[in-house]
């Protein structure tokens, strides 16, 4: 395909990128991404800032192509984690749940690209103004944590392209070519894509979890705890045990305790499907199969290409 925005900001060959998700997206799946020609994300939420350090390394070893590293904002050891990655010479960051003023233009000043997520244009908005190189516009039916307006990614991202100027990639929902084109149909450059990369050897997550993500359908995914951070799951032991807390209209403090810590860890990371946390978005209906990183990339540029010209005879 053409080159457009995206590509060229990345020098990469085309317009897919692996999303940053804890407990999924380590060096493997990054580099089997960026190898097949998507941008492939180093998901550092999930990381110890020497954990990190060396899934860059070894990433820089898999592949010679362009890479990025995720990081929350909200992560405790900030500082570390910015040093390490301009330490280690890391050409782009997509930063997530924060404020993009606080580390774009630091970032930038060491020749790093920034791109940040955000859940609603009021947020595009300030990123631009930030200065970011580009946004990831994310909708309600993502996976993970989520905005608070449950605003759908085909709302969303003719919404934010109305009013920004830079360069923008659309999330949430989009698994396959066809998702991919309505997404730059509505006004997207490229597309980032989480849920379906959970689901190939290369991820990190647990076996246990990757098949309950082939087995979902429709229906099976819920966002909650928005009195926390809201965040799209599968409905599990654990979602019911919040859905019974709710039902005494529990304090936040009470909300807190049930979820503890390390939740997303038990059941993404060590397949505890009854009590874990298992992030995954709606469009797992649509994932029935595991496999390998390359051929989602491979399969879904030709899907696009092929949807593409069958669109031209509507
Ligand atoms: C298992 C999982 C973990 C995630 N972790 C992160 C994360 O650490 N940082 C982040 O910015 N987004 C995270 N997300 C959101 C993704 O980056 C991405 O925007 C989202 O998955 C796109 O929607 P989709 O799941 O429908 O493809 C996560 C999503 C999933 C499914």
């Amino acid at each position: 395909m053409p080159n457009n925005k995206i590509t060229e900001l990345f020098n990469i060959q085309y317009p897919i990128i692996q999303a940053g998700m804890v407990w999924a997206s380590g060096w493997k799946l990054a580099s089997a991404v960026s190898n097949a020609g998507g941008l492939g994300i180093i998901g550092a939420g999930s990381m110890y800032p020497e954990i990190l350090k060396e899934h860059i390394e070894k990433c820089t070893k898999a592949t010679d192509k362009p890479f990025a590293v995720n990081v929350p904002l909200l992560y405790p050891d900030i500082d570390k984690i910015m040093e390490i990655i301009i330490q280690e010479k890391v050409e782009i960051v997509f930063t997530s749940a924060g404020n993009p003023k606080t580390w774009t233009k630091h970032l930038q000043e060491h020749g790093v690209k920034v791109v940040h997520v955000v859940s609603g244009v009021k947020f595009a908005l300030k990123s631009q103004e930030a200065g970011v190189d580009a946004v990831v516009a994310e909708g309600f039916e993502a996976g993970g944590h989520n905005g608070r307006d449950e605003t759908t990614t085909f709302t969303l991202i003719p919404m934010v392209k109305e009013k920004i100027t830079i360069p923008l990639i659309a999330a949430g929902g989009i698994a396959t070519g066809r998702g991919m084109l309505a997404a730059m149909v509505l006004g997207a450059d490229a597309v980032q894509v989480g849920s379906r990369f959970v689901a190939t050897p290369e991820a990190s997550s647990h076996q246990n979890f990757k098949e309950m993500v082939v087995k979902a359908q429709e229906g099976d995914t819920k966002l909650t705890l928005k009195e926390l951070a809201p965040v799209r799951l599968l409905k599990n032991k654990f979602f019911e045990d919040v859905q019974k807390l709710y039902a005494e209209n529990p304090s936040k403090e009470r909300l807190i305790e049930l979820l503890g810590r390390a939740r997303a860890k038990k059941g993404m990371f060590e397949g505890d499907l009854e009590e874990g946390e298992l992030e995954i978005g709606q469009i797992s209906g649509l994932i029935h199969e595991i496999k390998p990183a390359a051929e989602i990339v491979k399969e879904m540029m030709h899907e696009f290409e092929a949807a593409k010209k069958e669109v031209s005879n509507l």
